[in-house]
Formats: C-alpha cells, sequence, structure tokens
C-alpha cells in the first residue's frame, strides 16, 4: 500500500478497496431507460467499481428508500437519477451529513440549497423541446391554416417533461397558427402513450389532428399504433414528432411513421464512472456536463440508424 501510495495514487485506490457506488435508477419505463441501466452498469464494470443498483419502480418513495440503505451501507458515492424535481431536500441533506456525496444523472432536483449535489451529468431538456418547436416551425413554414397539435407528456413533474413541454411551447410560438389543442401525461411509456392517443382521437372526433408531439419515442410508438388502429397514416396524416432518438424511432422513421426525433442520449456510464473516480481522487467536478445532442429527420433515418448504439 505504502509503495502505491508514493507513485501518487488516490487514498481510494492506494487501499486496494473497490469503490462503491449506490445508484438508484428510476424504473424501466422506456427503451432509453434501458439502455441507460446497461450503460451504466457495464461503464461500472470496466471501471472496475462495485454498484449497488436499485430500480425504484417510476416511484419517488422507492428512491428515497435506496438512498436512505446507501447510507447505511456507507456506500463512497451515491448516484441519482430522480423520477420528478422536487421533494429531495430532507434525504440529499442526510446523505451530506453522512459525508456522501451525490451526483444526479439524468435528471436534475430543484432545491435551493445546490451544495446537495456534487455535479450533474445529462441533457437539457428545454432545449430539447426547442429543436422539437423549431423543426416543427420550419416544416410548415409558407403554409395556411390553423395547426391542431397533440401533446403526450412525460411522468408529472419530472424534469425533461417540465422542460421538453416548456422548450415546444416557446419555439412554436414563431408561428401563431400553431397550437396545443390537448396535452396529457401517458408517463413516457408505449402503452399509456396508445391509450392517451386513442383517447385524444375519440375526443377530437371530427375535427383534424394534424401534429402529435411526444416528450419520448416511446410515447410516440405507442401512439403510432393507435393512428393506424383508427386508420389514419401517422407520419403523413398526422406528424409524429419526437424525443429519445432509440432505434426503434429511426426503424419507425425509415417505415415513413415518425417524422423527426430529437436526440436525448442515455450512455451516461462512462462519464458517470469518470466522475465517481475523479470525485473521490479530490478532482473538482464541473457544476454541470451537459450532454451534445442531435435532431434526425425522416430523410436521414436509413443512413443513420446503423450508427445507432441505443
Ligand atoms: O429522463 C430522460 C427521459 O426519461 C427519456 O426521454 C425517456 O425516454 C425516459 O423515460
Amino acid at each position: 500500500v505504502a509503495v502505491l501510495a508514493a507513485a501518487g495514487l488516490p487514498a481510494w485506490a492506494a487501499d486496494g478497496k473497490k469503490l462503491v457506488l449506490g445508484f438508484s435508477q428510476i424504473g424501466a419505463e422506456s427503451a432509453w431507460r434501458t439502455a441507460n441501466s446497461a450503460s451504466i452498469k457495464q461503464a461500472a464494470k470496466d471501471a472496475g467499481i462495485e454498484l449497488k443498483f436499485a430500480d425504484a419502480q417510476q416511484k419517488q418513495e422507492n428512491q428515497i428508500k435506496a438512498l436512505r440503505a446507501f447510507i447505511a451501507q456507507k456506500v463512497d458515492v451515491i448516484a441519482l437519477s430522480p423520477v420528478v424535481e422536487t421533494g429531495w431536500g430532507t434525504v440529499l441533506r442526510e446523505a451530506k451529513a453522512a459525508g456522501i456525496p451525490v451526483i444526479l444523472t439524468d435528471r436534475l432536483v430543484k432545491e435551493a440549497d445546490e451544495s446537495l449535489w456534487a455535479s450533474f451529468m445529462g441533457s437539457d431538456f428545454v432545449e430539447e423541446g426547442r429543436r422539437a418547436g423549431r423543426w416543427l416551425v420550419d416544416r410548415l413554414k409558407g403554409g395556411k391554416g390553423d395547426v391542431r397539435i397533440v401533446e403526450l407528456q412525460g411522468t408529472v413533474g419530472a424534469a425533461p417533461a417540465l422542460d421538453r413541454k416548456k422548450g415546444f411551447e416557446e419555439a412554436i410560438k414563431a408561428e401563431p397558427r400553431l397550437n396545443i389543442v390537448r396535452s396529457q401525461t401517458a408517463d413516457f411509456s408505449r402503452a399509456k402513450g396508445k391509450e392517451v392517443m386513442e383517447a385524444f382521437i375519440k375526443a377530437e372526433a371530427g375535427k383534424k389532428i394534424h401534429v402529435l408531439y411526444a416528450h419520448n419515442d416511446d410515447m410516440a410508438l405507442g401512439a403510432i399504433q393507435a393512428i393506424e388502429e383508427a386508420g389514419l397514416k401517422p407520419g403523413t396524416d398526422i406528424l409524429v414528432v419526437s424525443i429519445d432518438g432509440v432505434k426503434a424511432a429511426f426503424q419507425a422513421m425509415v417505415a415513413g411513421k415518425l417524422n423527426v426525433t430529437v436526440e436525448c442520449s442515455p450512455l451516461l456510464g462512462p462519464s458517470l464512472m469518470q466522475a465517481v473516480k475523479d470525485l473521490k481522487a479530490g478532482k473538482p467536478l464541473p457544476r454541470r456536463l451537459i450532454t451534445e445532442e442531435g435532431v434526425f429527420p425522416a430523410e436521414v433515418a436509413a443512413r443513420e440508424l446503423p450508427n445507432r448504439k441505443y
């Protein structure tokens, strides 16, 4: 140990013990989430970090329980993907009091005291919403008449649901004839996406729905099924705009059923493990590490599909 320490290794590496990371995952609601969990598990293995993985099945109370268990187990670092933005103050203060740093991944929390978390890594969800909105404004430029949009929101109170709504609404203001006529949560899941879209179609009987904006691909894919079952053509009769960029969305674009997906990368594992190591080595972490992402319209889907990693 003394020899290793003299070589300048941080204490945790020199004492030969594996770093322990407790990770509280939201659930398995979407293909994005599945890819995110796989990325984190693989990266922990590659980095030689012991991962304690807890799936909260979409419930904040389960995440709070998992965090308390990690604190009791005295893990080195806690990583949290918070299902909703608020309600984390108490448990984060408990982690702080125990001297365990918390890294937020994927989603941010809304807490006035930002010292409760060490770093955030993930996407700019407001910008994703803007990108979806801008794509639509561009696509419909020069046209006439009202454009009636239905919106499938993500989980109530979740950062990507709130932010993607905000960014999209901001962007479509550029074209006042674009209006959201119905908006409801479908919890980021394919099954609920189908269910809520069926309800939208029923409620809008006799009126035209021009566009579906879904806060993620899974909900869009469920809605596409509902549109087809109603005898309409997704991608043509109703434009379909969504977010994530999962493989199934690219396949739907190749099939002409989805018009655009705004990328949101779930491949956060390697950056998270690097941050865990840096943290324990006493290196400063960036407050926010924002992923670089693109926009993929149907025209490029066939070319891009073989390159997709999730
Ligand atoms: O927080 C990221 C979002 O959560 C993804 O867009 C969605 O698919 C997931 O469930």
